[in-house]
């Protein structure tokens, strides 16, 4: 007979790793502070878990003689989310879409599965009723007759419901509001989380049915619950934004079946979310309004597109006694670093100014080619001079002020003279091959932060 036996077990918040005590550090991933009390039942027989572990035994195969079936994939009618997935959802497969509250996560789900009208669909949401999902659908304007909502916490209970509808696609809106009754402890807490997303995964794997799981972020920014949820899932996809722009961006962290460097844009409008194919236009603030100090367009690239983006910056003179640096979508050690070869390559001094740093539209940049954008946006507004219309940067800045190549940059050329740019300052000699005199866009070449310097304000 099935036993009820329960038992406090202290969960890593960071790792799941699990634990019969407190601990002040994770015995498993060495991280302070994050283990988590919780009650957990265990309403199954003893050692039933081990048995049909060991039951499901496989059998060694020859990678020679693995068939290779072509993995089939869920073309998704969002371009931009099929680009991010790496060309379509994969069958079987599990990806998290995480994001902030609000950002509109369950938004992009509802609004891409009302338009795949060819296969059966579970939309399982925890958090929303089926009338708000029916007033969201009427609001992004779509309608389907294959997608079946379904409001419901208990896990249990959604594999009720799967096993009833027999869906091709299950989503779960979200993985933190489901629950297991057989772990004792609240939705949301690690072991629930943790067990709810193995059954699915299990799921997803032996029937061959794709599942995606809505997930929330912490205040740190990463997604709640633990780290193991990451990892078992086969795509992390993220949708960030800044509340004060409308843009969204889709981003994939991690991906098993495609590239992670690419990413999506789309725009919040009154009827749902719409995709934006030219991003560089949106990310440049309007270019018929007079130049003003402070601001840079750097191009960079994000996966494999070239996007031209405004870098802003303010210096002023430090209100207190420690200067403020403040930065919005790029690395502040990165920033710190520039400005330390500004100080010392080019004699600014700037260890007593407050330095704010912010990237247009919302968007966080690694990529390095900002640098030089970055650099010519602080110099920019320290003289309190404008760089001149139509000039845009991109180069990477090295500890010497030396400028360094960057890949691909044909590429990034060609979409400055396709967004009608006059003239691009990059790295000396990362233009081998290309008959410059043939574009229709100035090229200055140059090797340290000073020549940008003396190009930008004479
Ligand atoms: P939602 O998808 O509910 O976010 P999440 O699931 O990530 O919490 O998005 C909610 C926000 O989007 C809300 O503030 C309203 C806004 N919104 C629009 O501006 N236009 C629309 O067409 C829809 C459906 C939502
Ligand atoms: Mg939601």
């Amino acid at each position: 007979m099935a036993k009820s036996k329960d038992k406090t077990v202290w969960f890593c918040s960071e790792c799941g790793a699990d634990s019969p005590k407190w601990e002040g550090r994770c015995p498993s991933c060495g991280a302070w502070n994050t283990m988590v009390e919780e009650r957990v039942s265990l309403r199954k027989s003893d050692g039933g878990a081990r048995m049909s572990r060991s039951a499901l035994m496989s059998v060694p195969q020859k990678v020679s003689e693995i068939k290779a079936l072509d993995e089939t994939r869920i073309h998704m009618p969002s371009a931009e989310l099929n680009r991010v997935l790496g060309g379509g959802l994969v069958s079987g497969s599990v990806v998290l879409v995480g994001g902030e509250p609000g950002i509109g996560k369950s938004t992009l789900v509802l609004q891409n599965i009302l338009s795949i009208k060819s296969r059966r669909i579970l939309y399982v949401s925890g958090e929303e009723s089926a009338m708000q999902i029916k007033l969201r659908a009427d609001r992004i304007g779509r309608m389907s007759d294959n997608c079946y909502i379904v409001t419901e916490t208990s896990l249990e209970n959604i594999f009720r419901h799967i096993e009833n509808i027999g869906p091709q696609l299950v989503i779960i809106d979200s993985i933190q509001t489901i629950a297991s009754d057989e772990i004792e402890s609240s939705a949301g807490s690690v072991s629930q989380v943790r067990e709810c997303a193995a059954r699915l995964l299990r799921y997803a794997k032996e029937e061959n049915v794709p599942v995606m799981l809505i997930g929330h972020i912490n205040k740190e920014g990463s997604l709640a619950g633990p780290k193991v949820l990451e990892h078992i899932v086969d795509a992390v996809l993220q949708f960030e934004g800044d509340r004060q722009y409308m843009y969204r961006i889709l981003r994939a962290t991690k991906n098993r079946f495609g590239n992670t460097s690419e990413l999506g844009i789309y725009e919040m409008c009154q009827r749902g979310l719409r995709e934006v194919t030219n991003p560089s236009e949106l990310l440049m603030s309007r270019r018929d309004r007079e130049a003003l100090s402070g601001c840079a367009i750097g191009v960079t690239l994000e996966g494999i597109r070239p996007l031209l983006i405004e870098a802003q910056a303010l210096v002023s003179s430090a209100a207190y006694g420690t200067p403020q640096r403040s930065v919005t979508g790029f690395d502040s050690k990165r920033m710190n670093m520039l400005l330390a070869v500004l100080e010392k390559r080019v004699g600014f001094k700037l260890g007593q100014k407050d330095v704010f740093l912010n990237i247009a539209g919302g968007l966080k940049v690694a990529d390095p080619a900002l640098d030089l954008a970055v650099i010519a946006a602080i110099l920019s507004s320290n003289v309190d001079m404008a760089v001149a219309h139509g000039i845009c940067l991109s180069g990477e800045v090295g500890l010497s002020g030396e400028i360094r190549p960057v890949t691909r940059m044909e590429q990034r050329v060609r979409e400055a003279e396709k967004l009608g740019m006059e003239t691009i300052i990059i790295p000396q000699g990362s233009l081998k091959g290309v008959d410059t005199s043939k574009l229709d866009i100035e090229v200055v070449e140059v090797t340290k932060v000073e020549e940008a310097f003396r190009r930008l304000f004479g």
